[in-house]
Order: structure tokens, then C-alpha cells, then sequence
């Protein structure tokens, strides 16, 4: 498994020999500079909710990749609008795709796209198949007691992709819970230095992770990420 991290909650995963490109906001974002978005590769786009800073590269990776989207049924509707194909899912919903099962989990935040349109309830997603394992994109949340139903309802998770930013989402404390809540050791931080609001002390964040037992991994913009 591959795994790129393109900046702010951006990634993109090689799961079940396709490529996953989740909530890309790589064009407007400094710190993804070095990133051209007409190169990446991506099969499937999923998106954990409307905001611009998940979205806003979306249709342009979908449209030179014929990829399909997947989102919630808000989100791929408006994008089936502009001709992308997509598969809508809700909360507590799964689906089985070529290269993996996604579940559509809960999330505590909101949801509209950048013109306005409702963007139906925010999530997150669990995905895994039988070789790779399984892991879970939690996209913009609150710490919520709803993630403790996940390791009671999906496989146990290999990994785990958490904001950890703050003001807009958990902090990097709420997380490291967050982290226990799943049951999960190897957590990926996202969604933190890229506006003066989540910026955050590493060392702290860290250092929260540890103290419960767990491995806080931030990886650099545009590096491949080593789970070893
Ligand atoms: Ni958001
Ligand atoms: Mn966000």
C-alpha cells in the first residue's frame, strides 16, 4: 500500500491496485506547491464533505481521470451534475467497490459546497479488503463517542488518518482519544499547519499520541508515507 500525502487533508492511497485520491485541496494550498494536480493518478475521489478545503481540486482530477467519486449522496449528486461519475452512500452505509469495501461513518461538523449547495452530512470513511487491511479516513470531526461503534462494526483498523489541527476540528488531545475510541496504534495527522488557526506545536502532538500508547506520524507535503 502507497500512500502520498498532498497537503492539509489531502492523500492519495493505493488500495486493491487502484488509486484513492482523498479531499484534494492541493492548487490554492503554498505548502502543496511543488504538487502538479494534472499529474495525479487517481481511479476513485472520495470526499468526507463539501468544504472548498476538501473539494476544490476535485472535479479536475475526477474529469482528467475519468475517476469515479464517492461521497455522500448530496456530493456525488451535484458532481454527477457536472458529468463525473460517482456512487452516493450515507451514514452507517457500505458498499463493495473493486477494490475494497467503503463505509460511510458518522462525523461531527458540516457540510456545504463551495457555492453554496447543501453538502449533505459530513463523514468519514472506512475502507478495506481481504489482502490490505483496513483503515479509516476520518475527514473533518469532532472527537465523537460515535467512533467507538467502529471497531465493533469493521475490521480492526491498521491505520487511521485524524485531524488533529484544532478551531475547525478535534485538537491533537481530542485525536489521541480519538485514537483509543478506535482502537487503532498508527494514527496519520491531517488537517493542521496549513492556516494560522491549526497550526500546531509537533512535539506536543506528538507527545499526546505517546502518552496513550499510540504513533503520531505527520508526514512531510508531498512525501510517501512508511507505516513501518
Ligand atoms: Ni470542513
Ligand atoms: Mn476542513
Amino acid at each position: 500500500m502507497n500512500i502520498t500525502y498532498f497537503g492539509h487533508s489531502s492523500f492519495q492511497i493505493e488500495f486493491g491496485g487502484k488509486n484513492l485520491v482523498f479531499d484534494p485541496f492541493i492548487s490554492p494550498n503554498p505548502a502543496a506547491a511543488s504538487i502538479d494536480v494534472n499529474t495525479i493518478k487517481a481511479d476513485y475521489v472520495l470526499l468526507s464533505h463539501g468544504h472548498a478545503d476538501h473539494v476544490v481540486d476535485a472535479e479536475r482530477i475526477a474529469k482528467n481521470n475519468g475517476a469515479t467519486l464517492i461521497s455522500n449522496y448530496e456530493i456525488v449528486t451535484y458532481y454527477q451534475g457536472k458529468g463525473i461519475n460517482g456512487h452516493g452512500l450515507n451514514h452507517g452505509g457500505k458498499w463493495k467497490f473493486d477494490f475494497g469495501w467503503v463505509k460511510y461513518v458518522y462525523a461531527t461538523h458540516s457540510s456545504v459546497l463551495p457555492d453554496g449547495t447543501y453538502g449533505g452530512n459530513p463523514g468519514g470513511f472506512v475502507i478495506w479488503n481481504d489482502t490490505e487491511g483496513c483503515f479509516y479516513f476520518a475527514g473533518d470531526t469532532a472527537l465523537t463517542m460515535d467512533m467507538k461503534l467502529i471497531p465493533q462494526t469493521c475490521p480492526k483498523l491498521d491505520f487511521a488518518i485524524l485531524p488533529i489541527g484544532d478551531n475547525f476540528t478535534m485538537g491533537y488531545d481530542d485525536a489521541a482519544i480519538a485514537a483509543e475510541f478506535i482502537e487503532c496504534n498508527t494514527i496519520i495527522g491531517c488537517h493542521f499547519d496549513t492556516f494560522p488557526p491549526v497550526k500546531i506545536d509537533h512535539d506536543a502532538a506528538k507527545k499526546a499520541f505517546e502518552a496513550k500508547g499510540k504513533r503520531l506520524l505527520l508526514p512531510p507535503v508531498g512525501e510517501g508515507i512508511s507505516l513501518k
